[in-house]
């Protein structure tokens, strides 16, 4: 692909219209050309950080006008490299769109800029009593807006749903900075083509996002959460569809292989607030909330009768806000951690609940057939497993050649199972090479012609989703 080179006259520009401090040039790049995805980079030859949509219109028309490639991005905390400039260009930084711009408290609804970062918004709102469920790891760091393009997910989402649950109507720009309102403030809405939901979760690849409104719930006051050992992963697994047969929806059901947990203490990312036994092989973590803490332990009680018949070990009972938290931190600490114990690539794989047994055996038996060892943690509630292939013991042959058929092994897997090969990471750059499973051709043909439709001349994040 053409993109225009940026040269002087181009940067001119940007500063005469953002300020020089709102243009960042030269080595200052480097951070913009990677996110938390595997070790990748390509640092973009100006980041610009517009502080209103006007300024983002501003910028969408000239660089429409001149062939310059625009990647969006935020807090780089993705996992497939969707905000890395591949084309270098721009890299449009939305952090400093971060206002939260009204609390609709007799509606349940809040209206928010994109740089808003997910747990600042979760903390503000609790002051009102009110509640925004999606809460990915890095929800400490990572913004609204790309919680929005990847459609996050994250542990509550077993029983709240995911991002596009709650975005009710977004303020967009396209490419060629045409500025518009997808949809309404309403809660229903069957009015035309469902702008909104095609707009979560397309990675800015379609339009940027410069305002949403959201829906939010009231915020439960109780919580409980159980650390469950087991001795055996698949068992753990059975245990997932059993939960949640019975009557129980618990506001968390993840997974942990206990090596997840034991990379986590090596990396000193997080004290480890509980005994390690090491005849663990892996651990469910299981939160409960709602606003009466009696009943919270009566299903407490069902789980623990339950879990009895899968061979666990001592289950850990965590009733206080500070000992949750520390547990909590340990879980959302195993993605980093991976990354700096290993070189590693990560799949985001996902079935239906009941299937993730067969989904982990079948991972395992694959790592066997290619010689790779992984670490697999995720929201098994969802169904939604994180495979982290380390590189140890591959050549770099094996790694670079080799892996791809392995990754192809378990993304069929994945739809043989029913599943998709991306429950919440997205395609970005990594993925899109194994679109062709998921998708016939004539699905991806509509899908490509509807980025053609917003964005003629591909100048908005190149080079992700499709080939
Ligand atoms: C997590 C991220 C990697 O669940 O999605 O920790
Ligand atoms: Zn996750």
């Amino acid at each position: 692909m053409n993109y225009t080179q940026i040269d002087k006259t181009h940067i001119d520009f940007f500063i005469a219209h953002l300020g020089e401090e709102n243009v960042l040039l030269g080595e200052n790049c480097n951070l913009y050309g990677s996110d938390h995805t595997e070790n990748l980079s390509y640092p973009p030859d100006t980041v610009l950080f517009p502080i209103n949509t006007d300024e983002v219109v501003l910028i969408m028309k000239y660089c429409n006008v001149n062939n310059i490639s625009v990647t969006p991005s935020a807090a780089l905390t993705g996992l497939s490299g969707g905000a890395i400039p591949v084309f270098g260009g721009v890299s449009l930084s939305l952090t400093k769109m971060n206002k939260i711009i009204s609390i609709n408290k007799k509606n349940f609804q809040a209206t928010v800029e994109p740089g808003v970062i997910n747990e600042e918004f979760q903390n503000i709102l609790k002051e009102y009593k009110l509640f925004y469920p999606p809460d990915p790891a890095s929800k400490g760091s990572c913004t609204l807006g790309g919680n929005f393009a990847l459609n996050a997910g994250g542990p509550k989402a077993v029983k709240y749903g995911v991002t596009s649950h709650y975005v009710l109507n977004l303020e967009i720009v396209l490419p060629n900075g045409d500025v518009f309102w997808t949809g309404a403030n309403t809660l229903k809405n069957s009015t035309g083509y469902n702008l909104t939901q095609l707009i979560v979760g397309s990675e800015g690849t379609l339009a940027i996002i410069t305002k949403a409104v959201l829906k939010l719930l009231p915020l439960p006051t109780e919580t409980i959460l159980m650390l469950v050992p087991f001795r055996n992963d698949f068992h753990a697994c059975d245990a997932v569809a059993d939960i949640m047969n019975h009557q129980i929806i618990p506001s968390g059901l993840e997974f942990m292989e206990a090596q997840a947990v034991n990379v986590v203490r090596d990396q000193n990312y997080h004290n480890i607030p509980f005994a390690i036994n090491n005849k663990t092989s892996s651990y469910l973590l299981i939160e409960l909330d709602g606003e009466r803490k009696e009943k919270l332990l009566v299903d407490a009680e069902k789980i623990y009768s339950l879990l009895s018949q899968y061979n666990c070990g001592d289950i850990l009972l965590a009733e206080t806000k500070e000992e949750q938290e520390r547990i909590w931190k340990v879980r959302r600490s195993i993605g980093l951690a991976v990354k700096s114990y290993s070189i590693y690539k990560e799949e985001d794989t996902v079935v239906p609940r009941a299937n993730l047994t067969k989904l982990l055996k079948g991972v395992k038996a694959i790592g066997v057939q290619y010689n790779f060892k992984s670490i697999c943690y995720g929201h098994a509630g969802d169904g939604n497993l994180h495979v982290n292939i380390l590189k140890t013991g591959l050549s770099d042959h094996e790694w670079d050649i080799v892996l791809k058929e392995a990754i192809r092994k378990i993304f069929e897997l994945c739809i043989s199972l029913n599943g998709t090969i991306s429950g919440e990471h997205g395609i970005g750059l990594v993925q899109k090479e194994y679109m062709d499973i998921p998708f016939s051709s004539q699905n991806l043909n509509l899908q490509k012609n509807i980025k053609l439709l917003f964005d003629p001349k591909n100048i908005l994040n190149p080079g992700k989703i499709f080939k």
